[in-house]
């Protein structure tokens, strides 16, 4: 079994009938939401929000009965990947160009439980650039807003064009050399008009699963 199928199988081992489960996005994910398809088709009774239109397809086709994040106020345990983490169980999200959804999903989870490679692990913030999601409206002004802020940003491109995310939105994504606070880098960011979210997912994450070196889990709290 490879690290990603590892860690996100075990995380569904922290949902029980009748919870609403916050599907996150991306191939650390993709195994946590392929188990909790086994689950429901053993009996498993919960209902899923998925956080992006790709997961909502998978989550579809596996048959997991899905709520449309309109219609939930609270969520019981969102499973999601990360691009980094910190010791302090701070992340970095948005490397499948996601982090809004996941974002609003994750704000009203009782528990986040982030699942990781053990190499996504660093001791500050900063090695993976941060993803913003922008306004396609000005973005030129908006990369320059956030160049101040001590980034070098880059446009997302795909198939030479601006890559677009499920909200019609840009990303830039912002190479900054460490990031030492991230809940004060969070509330700079989203004070730019242009900038719709940021990647920082600061003290949200109730724990961490990842791989150990020997083949086994270390769960974070
Ligand atoms: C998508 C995300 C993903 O959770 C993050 O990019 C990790 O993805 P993967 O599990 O494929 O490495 O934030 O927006």
């Amino acid at each position: 079994m490879n690290a990603k199928q590892l860690v996100g199988e075990k995380a569904t081992e922290y949902i029980q009938d009748g919870m609403i489960v916050g599907l996150g996005t991306g191939s650390t994910a993709y195994w946590a939401i392929q188990k909790i398809g086994q689950l429901v088709k053993e009996g498993l009774k919960i209902k899923g929000v998925p956080t992006s239109k790709a997961t909502e397809q998978l989550a579809n086709e596996l048959n997991i009965p899905l709520l449309d994040v309109s219609e939930v106020r609270s969520i019981d345990v969102t499973i999601d990947g990360a691009d980094e983490f910190d010791p302090n169980k701070q992340l970095i999200k948005g490397g499948g160009g996601a982090l809004l959804r996941e974002k609003i999903v994750a704000r009203i989870s009782k528990v986040f439980i982030c699942i990781a490679d053990a190499n996504k692990s660093s001791e500050f913030l900063g090695s993976y650039p941060l993803p913003v999601e922008v306004t396609p409206f000005a973005y030129q002004i908006t990369a320059y807003q956030l160049e101040q802020l001590g980034c070098k940003p880059t446009l997302r491109m795909k198939d030479d064009k601006p890559y677009i995310t499920d909200n019609q939105n840009y990303i830039i994504d912002c190479k900054f050399e460490r990031i030492d606070n991230p809940s004060e880098l969070t509330v700079l960011l989203n004070q730019i008009p242009g900038v719709v979210e940021n990647g920082l997912f600061a003290n949200i994450a109730t724990k961490i699963i990842c791989n150990t070196e020997d083949g086994g889990i270390e769960v974070i709290e």
